[in-house]
């Protein structure tokens, strides 16, 4: 079978850039693009491409190239499905926030809303694809919900997890280590629904980069990836640590490590602390699903992976208020980012937002500028946090345009996220416009602590 029309429900950070690329690579297809944040599509769909709603390098360039040809964004989710031979569901799949499970499973809420609606709506067959990434066994019941909900059309379920990490995704779409496909093997319509979504990708990545593997591994090794990743993050910040107490450099421990050919020298780097909407939530829902099955030591070896991340975050702060002399009650402190990673304007779960409420909390005033994350973003995170009322929030944090308004007469500067333009900029002058001494926290170890120390900054980089 050849697939001709996509619908694709959830223009997110998944859904926009994987559908902008499948468009731009194959142009026979028509590929749409549906969501129910009418906001949202319309940013999508603005005359003015670099207003689209993610931020990602090079993906305005594939929106403008596809977008009006065969690739369509649309808040006409019912229609897009009914045309549609396949789907992908590229909801989000948050981690639950009340009932059984609370704070740890994913809530499935939209995935379900997604299939029932699919099955109210579709009136031929249809090849439905998970691209969210879910726990293992939920195309169990999305079939389910399918078959008895639906007009008598057949379904059939693929697993074919996202891989992209933001800041990079059109590289990564482009360019994928691998493309992971999940289907029923056992049956000739199973097997053809799996050739039919190798034969998309199949318009730019090699046979060799695509396996094939039943529907559960393939659910399983999106969470086990996430959490082999994050791990190494939370590794090498436990050592970061220990690097402090010791003398030792972490840096210089990674390289030495990552020269190991077993090791690998990638997702080495000390930071304050994975964010972004995935690790966390991806792993709660590892040991939700450990717990479930009553392996509590499988659980218990994953959740630290979490209470690390947490400590790495908490212990930055506190040691800026240590540093400043065990207060920073009405003192100014610059935070130079807040996106989650550098090259994209998404926040969901930044360090930078625990780090500022933590300041908050010690009543610091605190100032920041990030180069792609808008004011009403910023204060958006720290009102969802709830530690205190949006009033007080407006009250105690300004939002600026740049680093240099950020860091004028402030007792300290702390890096959050490690944007290029933060080692570009002119520190001297910084130095000069703080109050002295002047603190510099680099959370990220973006900047070369000797040239700084000789500017005179008493300079503290996590891990050394
Ligand atoms: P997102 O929140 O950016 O986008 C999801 C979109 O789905 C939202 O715009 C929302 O309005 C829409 N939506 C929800 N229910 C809907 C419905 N019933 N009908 C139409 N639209 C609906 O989320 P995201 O970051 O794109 O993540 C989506 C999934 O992909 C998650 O499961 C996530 O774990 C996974 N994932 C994310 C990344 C990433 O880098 N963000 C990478 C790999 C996998
Ligand atoms: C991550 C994975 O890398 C993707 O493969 C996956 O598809 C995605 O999650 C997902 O499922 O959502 P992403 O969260 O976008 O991608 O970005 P990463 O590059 O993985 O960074 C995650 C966090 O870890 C960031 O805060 C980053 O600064 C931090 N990090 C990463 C480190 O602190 N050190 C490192 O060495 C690497």
């Amino acid at each position: 079978m050849k697939v001709k029309n996509i619908c694709c429900i959830g223009a997110g950070y998944v859904g926009g850039p994987t559908m902008a690329i499948i468009a731009q690579k194959s142009p026979e297809i028509r590929v749409t693009v549906v969501d129910i944040n009418e906001k949202r599509i319309a940013a999508w769909n603005d005359p003015d491409v670099e207003k689209i709603p993610i931020y990602e390098p090079g993906l305005s360039e594939v929106v403008a190239e596809a977008r009006g040809r065969n690739l369509f964004f649309s808040t006409d989710v019912d229609a897009a499905i009914d045309a549609a031979d396949m789907i992908f569901i590229s909801v989000n799949t948050p981690t639950k926030t009340y009932g059984i499970g609370k704070g740890m499973a994913a809530d499935l809420k939209y995935i379900e809303l997604c299939a029932r609606q699919i099955a109210r709506v579709a009136t031929s067959d249809k090849i439905i694809v998970e691209k969210s990434t879910l726990p293992v066994r939920t195309a169990e019941a999305l079939k389910n919900i399918l078959d008895n909900t639906g007009n008598g059309v057949n379904f059939q379920i693929l697993s074919n997890p996202e891989f992209l990490a933001e800041g990079t995704a059109v590289a990564d779409l482009q360019m994928p280590d691998r493309v992971l496909i999940g289907g029923d093997l056992d049956t000739e319509a199973g097997k053809a629904a799996v050739q039919a979504l190798v034969d998309v990708y199949g318009h730019w990545v090699t046979a060799d980069n695509i396996l094939t593997t039943n529907v559960w591994s393939s659910e399983l090794s999106k969470l086990t990836a996430n959490a082999f990743l994050a791990q190494r993050v939370s590794s090498i910040n436990a050592m970061s640590e220990l690097c402090e107490k010791t003398g030792a450099d972490v840096n210089e421990v990674a390289k030495a490590i990552g020269m190991d050919s077993r090791i690998g020298p990638k997702f080495l780097k000390a930071s304050v602390g994975f964010g972004g909407s995935c690790f966390q939530k991806d792993i709660l829902n590892l040991v939700y699903i450990a717990k479930s099955f009553g392996l509590q030591e499988v659980a218990d070896y994953w959740e630290q992976v979490i209470i690390m991340n947490d400590h790495q975050k908490r212990r930055f702060a506190e040691n800026i208020v240590r540093t400043l002399y065990n207060t920073v009650s009405g003192k100014k402190i610059a935070m130079l980012g807040w996106a989650f990673k550098k090259d994209t304007n998404d926040t969901r779960e930044s360090a930078a937002i625990y780090v500022a409420d933590y300041l908050l909390n010690e009543r610091a005033e605190v100032v920041v500028y990030d180069p792609k994350v808008t004011k009403e973003q910023i204060l958006a995170d720290l009102d969802y946090l709830g530690s205190r009322s949006e009033a007080e929030n407006r009250e105690l944090i300004t939002v600026v345009d740049t680093a240099y308004a950020a860091t004028r007469e402030a007792h300290a500067v702390a890096i959050l996220t490690e944007w290029d333009a933060f080692v570009a900029l002119d520190w001297d002058h910084i130095y000069k416009a703080m109050l002295k001494p002047a603190f510099l926290f680099d959370g990220r170890r973006l900047l070369d602590k000797e040239a700084l120390q000789a500017k005179g900054f008493e300079f503290y980089a996590i891990g050394s």
